[in-house]
């Protein structure tokens, strides 16, 4: 990170917010107004690779970084399209630099990059999970730190404290499968096309409640962190020993969500105990779902708590919540040098104060 170069992009700046980790092209364009961020947001484009890589069970790597190399212009020109800008209008550039599958984040990075360079510009590169983590503050009534963050994303089920933007202290993570991978997993099993997480929840809607029970797994002990391999096995013996009917995989499938979603909201409680927070807030793909949002809401009705969730679109990738998290760290004099650097794993924790 460096200081000296670029001045801060001053509040109006317009930041272009880049995503490109994994099966998503997103890019946004926001005006950075420190005090209320998503009112900022001037237009925000997205593509999803899901039919590309639907034949295939799951994202084949090279297919997405190819697949973003044809989409990133398009979208970026369609951006500042809507909000009837120029490139000469960015004020910096924030693009995902990590977690996520290395090609696919070089093409966001060095298109990023490249146009910073040729603006003179500044760019930052941007934690995904950081990205998901704010994005509820892109919503009317934000949520202040200190919280508790809950994120649940195809790649990572984790809970996070947050003392403030840049201090982050993982609580717990998951040992095996993440939340959205066991939901995606479990639908492949009972014949669900990819990705099957949002498909499973559709048709647990149609199950019937009791029919079926599964574990909560890892919550009868102390402790934090996530493990869903197992009880992605035992769906997988109930659904092989089933009549294999429509009604039958309803029901497994609504047996499945209350499963994941209780042991959530109670890993959720006890982190909020541990650390003494009062607020809540969830984000990632799995934060899209609606037994999720419905039963934390009511928790937080009953135990005292507040409960932020992002609006459905920024649950999963996009590239809104990248242009805050980037503007965020741009306005505190932050960005990297000319190179083009990616973290195909990045510890959440090693990001500086913003
Ligand atoms: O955050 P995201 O878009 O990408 C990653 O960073 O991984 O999350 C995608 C994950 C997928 O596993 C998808 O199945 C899951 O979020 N997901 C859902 C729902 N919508 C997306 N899982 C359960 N219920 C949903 N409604
Ligand atoms: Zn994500």
């Amino acid at each position: 990170m460096h200081n000296e170069k670029f001045s801060k992009p001053p509040a109006g700046g317009i930041i272009l917010g880049i995503e490109t980790s994994c099966d998503e092209t997103g890019v946004a364009l926001l005006r950075w107004e420190p005090d209320a961020p998503g009112r900022g947001l001037l237009a925000h484009t997205l593509y999803s690779q899901i039919k590309l890589h639907a034949d295939y069970g799951g994202v084949v790597p090279e297919l997405a970084s190819r697949d973003h190399v044809r989409k990133l212009l398009p979208l970026i020109r369609q951006a500042l399209a809507e909000a009837g800008l120029g490139v000469q209008d960015l004020g910096g550039v924030a693009y995902t630099a990590g977690p996520g599958l290395v090609g696919a984040l070089l093409v966001g990075a060095s298109a990023g990059r490249a146009l910073a360079w040729a603006l003179g510009v500044p760019a930052v590169g941007v934690h995904h999970m950081e990205g998901h983590l704010l994005a509820p503050l892109l919503e009317d009534d934000p949520p202040e730190p200190p919280f508790v963050a809950l994120l649940v994303s195809g790649g990572h089920s984790m809970l996070v404290e947050v003392g403030a933007i840049g201090e982050y202290v993982i609580l717990g993570d998951t040992l095996d499968d993440a939340a959205g991978e066991a939901f995606d997993k479990t639908a492949k099993m009972m014949g669900l096309p990819y990705p099957g997480g949002p498909m499973l929840a559709q048709l647990a809607e149609q199950g019937r409640s009791g029919v079926f029970h599964f574990v909560r797994p890892m919550t009868n002990r102390p402790g934090l962190d996530f493990s869903f391999s197992g009880l992605k096995t035992q769906v997988l013996l109930a659904w092989q020993q089933s009549d294999q009917s429509e009604q039958t995989r309803a029901d497994i499938a609504l047996a499945f969500e209350e499963a994941i979603v209780d042991t959530l909201i109670i890993k959720c409680r006890r982190a909020l105990q541990a650390t003494g927070a009062q607020r809540l807030v969830i984000a990632g793909g799995v934060g899209a779902n609606r037994r999720l949002r419905g039963e934390l809401a009511a928790a937080g009705a009953k135990d005292g708590f507040r409960v932020y969730f992002p609006r459905l679109d920024f649950c999963t990738d996009n590239g809104a919540m990248i242009a805050l998290a980037g503007a965020i760290r741009l306005a505190s004099g932050q960005y990297q040098d000319a190179s083009v650097e990616v973290h195909p794993r990045w510890d959440l924790q090693t990001l500086p104060a913003a």
